[in-house]
């Protein structure tokens, strides 16, 4: 049975969006596509372990990792973007780690999306920092705010600078089970 995006949205409880940016179909041929293009990234034999950032980037995760045919370990991390100080204290707060050990591993950091991208780069010296053989992010979106000194190796769409929900996204912990992306009325 297949319900529509109005009718979704009607049971989720959700409110008036603006319009749907990608549909269910857009997002299962990109993430598709970007799970070749890591395969073919690192070729036969290498072995990858994937760290989602939570929790946004749990439905991407795990259609992504499904078309990576290469062996693979999954792990995730919490990270607190703002902390408990200011911006300006330049630190992330890991509130789970990932118990599976970096070093000597190619690793492959997915996130949901990059906005000012504080949290990449505040969070890459400390991953940096556990010796990966590599370390790279994987991005479903990037709204292309500010450009950064490692941007993600792997981006599925450029996003408009709209504020999005859905396929993990949230608005105050809600829609993030919808199986589109869309924006709110800003
Ligand atoms: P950044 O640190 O500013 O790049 O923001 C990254 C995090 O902010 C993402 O992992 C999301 O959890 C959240 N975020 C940024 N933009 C949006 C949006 O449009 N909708 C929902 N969450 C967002
Ligand atoms: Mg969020």
């Amino acid at each position: 049975m297949s319900i529509t995006s109005e009718e979704f949205l009607r049971q989720a409880g959700g409110p008036e969006l603006r319009r749907i940016v990608y549909t269910e179909e857009e997002i299962a041929h990109r993430v598709r596509e970007m799970g070749g293009e890591i395969t073919r990234h690192y070729g036969t034999g290498a072995e990858v372990l994937v760290v989602g950032l939570l929790k946004g980037s749990f439905i991407f995760l795990a259609d992504l990792v499904r078309s990576i045919h290469l062996p693979i370990q999954v792990d995730f991390l919490v990270a607190s973007s703002y902390g408990s100080g200011t911006v300006s204290s330049g630190e992330v707060r890991l509130l789970h780690d990932p118990t599976t050990p970096f070093e000597g591993r190619h690793v492959i950091v997915v996130e949901d999306i990059v906005d000012s991208g504080t949290t990449l780069r505040r969070l890459l010296p400390l991953l940096q920092a556990r010796k990966p053989r590599s370390l790279e992010v994987c991005a479903l979106l990037h709204k292309r705010i500010v450009s950064l000194e490692v941007e993600p190796r792997w981006v599925g769409f450029e996003a408009p600078k709209e504020f999005l929900v859905g396929y993990g996204l949230d608005h105050a912990e809600r829609l993030r089970h919808l199986p589109f992306i869309a924006s709110l009325p800003g």
